[in-house]
C-alpha cells in the first residue's frame, strides 16, 4: 500500500516520490514534505516559538498556525495567511478549524462527481488516502482526498465540503489544494497571453509576499492558463527540482504563491474565491475541482513528459484517446462565412486529392448566418447555403473519401436568434441592466438544467441527423453579466461555478451519445484550453493564430503541460490572416506537422508547386503522426530565448523519433550550431534522414544545424532505429 500512518505521519509514496503529512498534537494537519522518495521516519517537523504578533494555541507559544506549514489552512483563525477555506455563517464570517476526525486508504481512484478529473482504469493504477476533519463549532467536515499514481510521479488532490451542522451556510472559499513548502530560493512558470497570443512562457522570481495568476473570465482564459510549475531558483530544462501544479478546472481559477514573513512558501489553486459564494444546505457537499500536482527532480522537461503521459491516457477518454487523428482541411479561413455547397465540395474534392482525412464546415451552416451577428442558439441547417441539408453535404464529402466534421459554439446566443426571441431569460442578465454584447453574441444561461436539457436536445439532433464524425466546440466570449434569472439574489455568487457544471453535463452528455464522434474544443483560439475540457474532448484548437513562428511560442509554451495529441494545428494562406507575415509553405507544414496537423486555406488558390509541398508534407505526416502525437516531448532550443526553436518526439520504445528545428530570422554570418538530442537509447543505431549514428553520439555530439541560415528556415528529421 504506498499509502501508511505510523507515528503520526502520513506518508503518501511511490519509487519515486513522497508527500508526508503530520497530525499534530491539537489534531492540524500539517504539511511536511512533497519531493522526491524519502523515507517519513526519518524526518520530523520541528515547531518554534516565533514572535508574540503570531496567536498561539492556548500558552503553548511554541506552535502557532501562523507560522506553522499547512495541509489545508482556514480563514480566520490562528493563521493570517491565505486560508483555502472560508465560510460565513448567520451573516458572518466564521473562523473555523478543521481538525483530524478519521481516515481512510482504498485502492483506486474515485471520479469527482459532476466534474472532470483524471481517472483510473483499474484500481491498482492509484491509491486513495482520504483525510476527514471537522470543525466542531459551526459542523462543517472536510474531506481532503489525495491519490497517488502507481506508475507516476503525480499526486492529484481536491476536497469535498460536507454541511453537517443543522443549517444552511455561506462557503466563500474552497481551494482545491494547498500546501507550504519550506523557506528558500524559488521562481515559478506561468503561461500568460492574449487571444492569438496564447501560453507564452514567463518564468518569475518568487517575491516576498502574495503573487500568482487567475481568471475572472468565467473561462479558464487565454490570460492565464491554469497551471503554474513552481521550481528551485537553479531549476531548468533538465535539472532541479520543479512541482507542476494543474487545475482541472474550465472557469475562474486562482493559483497563488506567498512567502510569509519566515520565508515559508504557501502555494494555493482551485476556484477563484474573488466572485465565488457558495451556499450549501444542510447534509449537502460541495465538491472542488482537482489538482494535479507532478513532482520532477530533473527539471521542467521531465515534469512536462508526466503531464503528457498521465493527461493523454488518464484524462483524455474515449475512442479517439489512443488513436490517430485524421488530417483535416476546415473552411473557415478559406471562406469565412461566404461559402455555398458547391465551394465547400470543391475545397473537400482538392483535400481529398492531396490526402487529407476529413472535411470540416467551420460555422455559418445554421439559422441565417452570414456574418458573426446573428443565428447562434438555432441549430438548424440553413437550407439556402446547403440545399441538401447536412446529410446531404456529408454524403458527397463522403462520397469523395473523406470524413465530414461540423462547427458548434452551444453555450452562446445571439440577440438575433429565433431562441432568444423566444427565451430572453435564457441569456445570462443582471436584473434590470443591459447586457454586455462580445462578438455580437450573448452568453446562455448554462446553470439552468432546462437550457442544458434543450441543447442536449437540439445538438443531438443535428448529430444524428446526418454522418458527422467531428465536431468542433467553440466558445467565443468571456462571461459577463454573470446573474441566472432562476437563482435567488443571495445564491447569484454560484452562477460561475454552476454555469461551468452545465457545461461539463452538456459535453459528458453529448460525448457518451456519440462516442464514435472526435470532439474537438475551442474558445476563440485556446481560450478555454484546459485539462477540465480535454476529459471530454481529447484535442483542443491552439489558437487563432495560425501563423507559423507564432505557433512555434505558441507550441513551445503549451507542451509545458499539454501532450501533441491534444495541440491542433493548421496550414493556413500567407499572407497570414492574424498578423500578414509571409512565411514558406514548408515552414507552415512542419510547424503544424509537430502537433495534430490540419490545413485551412482555399485549395482552388494554390499553385502546383505549393500542391506538390503540402502532398509531401501529408506523406510524411502519416509516416511520423504515431511518434509526434504518442511519443516523449523533449524540448531541445527554447524560441522565448533563442532566435529558433526545436523539439522532438521519440516512440515509447525509442525505436522511432522525429526531431524538429525552426528558425526565426537569420543571424548573418553566423556561428555553427549543433543541437544535442536526448530521450534515445545510447547503445542503438539510429538513421538520421539517410547518415548513421549511435544514440549516444545524437545526444553527446548532436547533429548540426544549417550551416548558413535562412529567415523562415526549417528542418525536420526522421529518426529510426536499425
Ligand atoms: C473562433 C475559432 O477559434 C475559429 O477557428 C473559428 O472556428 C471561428 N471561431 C468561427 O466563428
Amino acid at each position: 500500500m504506498p499509502v501508511t500512518f505510523e507515528n503520526n505521519i502520513f506518508h503518501i509514496y511511490n519509487d519515486n516520490v513522497s508527500y508526508c503529512i503530520k497530525l499534530s498534537r491539537y489534531g492540524d494537519l500539517l504539511h511536511m514534505f512533497f519531493g522526491g522518495r524519502i523515507e517519513s521516519a526519518e524526518i520530523e517537523l520541528i515547531e518554534r516559538e516565533r514572535s508574540s504578533f503570531s496567536a498561539y494555541e492556548g500558552n503553548d507559544n511554541s506552535y502557532s498556525l501562523d507560522t506553522l506549514p499547512q495541509e489545508y489552512p482556514v480563514h480566520g483563525g490562528q493563521d493570517m495567511r491565505t486560508g483555502a477555506f472560508a465560510l460565513e455563517k448567520n451573516g458572518r464570517k466564521e473562523a473555523c478549524r478543521l481538525k483530524f476526525l478519521s481516515y481512510n486508504i482504498m485502492k483506486g481512484k474515485p471520479r469527482l462527481s459532476g466534474m472532470p478529473s483524471v481517472y483510473a482504469e483499474n484500481d491498482d493504477e492509484f491509491t486513495t488516502l482520504v483525510i476527514s476533519t471537522r470543525d466542531s463549532v459551526s459542523g462543517i467536515e472536510v474531506d481532503l482526498y489525495y491519490s497517488i499514481s502507481e506508475k507516476y510521479p503525480v499526486i492529484c488532490r481536491h476536497a469535498e465540503i460536507r454541511n453537517s451542522s443543522d443549517s444552511g451556510v455561506y462557503i466563500t472559499a474552497a481551494a482545491s489544494a494547498s500546501m507550504d513548502l519550506s523557506a528558500g530560493k524559488y521562481k515559478y512558470m506561468h503561461l500568460h497571453g492574449a487571444w492569438i497570443r496564447e501560453k507564452h512562457i514567463e518564468i518569475c522570481d518568487v517575491h516576498k509576499g502574495f503573487q500568482g495568476i487567475e481568471s475572472r473570465r468565467g473561462s479558464s482564459g487565454s490570460c492565464e492558463n491554469p497551471f503554474i510549475a513552481l521550481m528551485e531558483a537553479d531549476a531548468d530544462e533538465d535539472s532541479g527540482r520543479v512541482w507542476g501544479l494543474s487545475l482541472v478546472y474550465s472557469a475562474d481559477h486562482r493559483m497563488s504563491i506567498e512567502t510569509e514573513q519566515y520565508g515559508t512558501v504557501r502555494v494555493m489553486a482551485g476556484i477563484n474565491p474573488a466572485d465565488f459564494r457558495w451556499y450549501l444546505e444542510r447534509e449537502n457537499t460541495f465538491v472542488t475541482p482537482e489538482l494535479v500536482m507532478v513532482y520532477s527532480g530533473n527539471g521542467l522537461g521531465e515534469m512536462s513528459r508526466t503531464f503528457h503521459r498521465l493527461y493523454r491516457t488518464r484524462l483524455c477518454r474515449g475512442k479517439y484517446r489512443d488513436e490517430e487523428r485524421p488530417i483535416l482541411i476546415n473552411n473557415w479561413e478559406a471562406t469565412y462565412f461566404d461559402f455555398n455547397e458547391e465551394k465547400l465540395l470543391d475545397i473537400s474534392r482538392r483535400g481529398a486529392e492531396l490526402g487529407m482525412e476529413m472535411f470540416v464546415l467551420d460555422d455559418g451552416w445554421f439559422g441565417a448566418r452570414n456574418d458573426d451577428r446573428s443565428s447562434l442558439g438555432d441549430w438548424f441547417v440553413n437550407e439556402e447555403k446547403l440545399p441538401g441539408g447536412l446529410k446531404g453535404l456529408a454524403d458527397k464529402v463522403k462520397g469523395q473519401g473523406m470524413k465530414f466534421g461540423l462547427w458548434f459554439e452551444p453555450e452562446m446566443i445571439s440577440p438575433e436568434s429565433r431562441l432568444f426571441r423566444e427565451h430572453p431569460d435564457w441569456a445570462l442578465a443582471i436584473d434590470n441592466r443591459e447586457r454586455h454584447e462580445a462578438r455580437n453574441q450573448y452568453v446562455i444561461d448554462m446553470s439552468r438544467a432546462d437550457v442544458v436539457d434543450h441543447l442536449i436536445d437540439a445538438v443531438s439532433k443535428i448529430l444524428r441527423s446526418a454522418d458527422i464524425s467531428y465536431v468542433k466546440w467553440d466558445f467565443n466570449r468571456n462571461l459577463t453579466d454573470v446573474n441566472s434569472a432562476v437563482l435567488p439574489y443571495e445564491r447569484q455568487g454560484e452562477v460561475r461555478h454552476r454555469f461551468m457544471l452545465g457545461s461539463y453535463r452538456l459535453m459528458d452528455t453529448l460525448t457518451r451519445m456519440f462516442p464514435d464522434v472526435l470532439f474537438e474544443g475551442c474558445s476563440g483560439g485556446a481560450g478555454r484550453n484546459d485539462p477540465g475540457i480535454l476529459y471530454y474532448m481529447p484535442q483542443n484548437w491552439g489558437s487563432d493564430d495560425t501563423d507559423a513562428v507564432e505557433r512555434m511560442y505558441i507550441q513551445y509554451g503549451a507542451s509545458m503541460v499539454y501532450p501533441a495529441s491534444t495541440v491542433c494545428a493548421h496550414v493556413s494562406t500567407v499572407p497570414n490572416h492574424q498578423v500578414m507575415r509571409t512565411t514558406p509553405m514548408k515552414l507552415r507544414g512542419d510547424v503544424a506537422s509537430a502537433a495534430v496537423m490540419g490545413y485551412e486555406l482555399d485549395l482552388s488558390k494554390i499553385g502546383e508547386t505549393e500542391k506538390k509541398e503540402i502532398e509531401e508534407q501529408i506523406e510524411r505526416y502519416k509516416r511520423i503522426r504515431a511518434t509526434v502525437l504518442f511519443g516523449d516531448m523533449y524540448r531541445l532550443i527554447d524560441p522565448f530565448k533563442e532566435r529558433s526553436a526545436s523539439w522532438m518526439y521519440v516512440s515509447e520504445d525509442k525505436a522511432k523519433a522525429v526531431v524538429f528545428y525552426f528558425n526565426k530570422l537569420a543571424l548573418p554570418n553566423s556561428e555553427l550550431r549543433r543541437v544535442r538530442l536526448k530521450g534515445l537509447d545510447c547503445t542503438k543505431r539510429y538513421s538520421v534522414n539517410g547518415n548513421v549514428y549511435t544514440g549516444r553520439t545524437l545526444m553527446e555530439f548532436g547533429l548540426y544545424l544549417p550551416e548558413y541560415e535562412k529567415d523562415f528556415e526549417s528542418v525536420v528529421w526522421e529518426i529510426e532505429a536499425l
